[in-house]
């Protein structure tokens, strides 16, 4: 087949349906969700937003909240449907979607998970998105970093307390940033970790 496009939105998927072949990366949740799960309601409708192999969607699904999971990557959502099945998640609904072109719609979800996407033109959608009191969980990639782990291009990193300003109409719950502070080969670096609600 040939794969050769000029549409950028076309490359980006093969791009990401090319790393997403890659049998070795496997599904994890982030920081941000796992070590605050705490916080989470008894229940709710939940986004992994852009979710990739669906490590957040997985395990909002194992702890029974219904589970709405996107992302351009068809393969990646393959991949996710195959581990729902396989640990019969039949609560967490994986779909091939293109979530600047396809945000969610307002009010719609109690919970909205996002980690290492940054599309800051969504930022107003995904604060709609989420019902009254809803919250949500964000985590990604900072420019202040001690690995160089992650995109090159800054503009794909947050900037030193960029979160806070994103989500400023938010109530924030939980922040994290340790940037270049201390003893570096100890905590959580190179990213911002926030809980916040609406
Ligand atoms: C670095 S990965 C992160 C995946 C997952 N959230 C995680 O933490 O492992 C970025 C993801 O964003 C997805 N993505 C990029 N642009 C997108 C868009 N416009 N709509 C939906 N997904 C998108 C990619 O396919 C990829 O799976």
């Amino acid at each position: 087949m040939n794969r050769q496009t000029n549409d950028p939105s076309q490359q980006l998927r093969i791009k990401w349906d090319q790393r997403y072949a890659d049998e070795e990366k496997i599904a994890r949740p982030a920081e941000v969700l796992l070590n605050n799960a705490h916080l989470l309601p008894k229940q709710g409708s939940t986004l992994d937003l852009a979710c990739g192999l669906g490590g957040n969607a997985l395990f909002l699904a194992s702890r029974g909240f219904v589970v709405e999971a996107w992302d351009l990557s068809a393969v990646a959502i393959q991949r996710l449907e195959q581990s729902a099945r396989q640990q019969n998640l039949n609560n967490l609904h994986a779909r091939v979607r293109d979530v600047e072109n396809h945000p969610p719609s307002t009010e719609q979800f109690d919970v909205i998970v996002v980690s290492y996407f940054l599309e800051r033109a969504l930022i107003p959608a995904l604060i709609q998105a989420l019902k009254p009191d809803g919250l949500l969980f964000y985590q990604t990639f900072t420019q202040l970093a001690v690995s160089s782990e992650g995109p090159q291009n800054p503009a794909f990193r947050l900037a030193d307390q960029e979160l806070l300003q994103l989500f400023r109409d938010l109530k924030v719950r939980l922040y994290r940033e340790e940037g270049r502070l201390g003893d570096l080969s100890l905590g959580s670096r190179d990213v911002a970790m926030l809980v916040a609600q609406k």
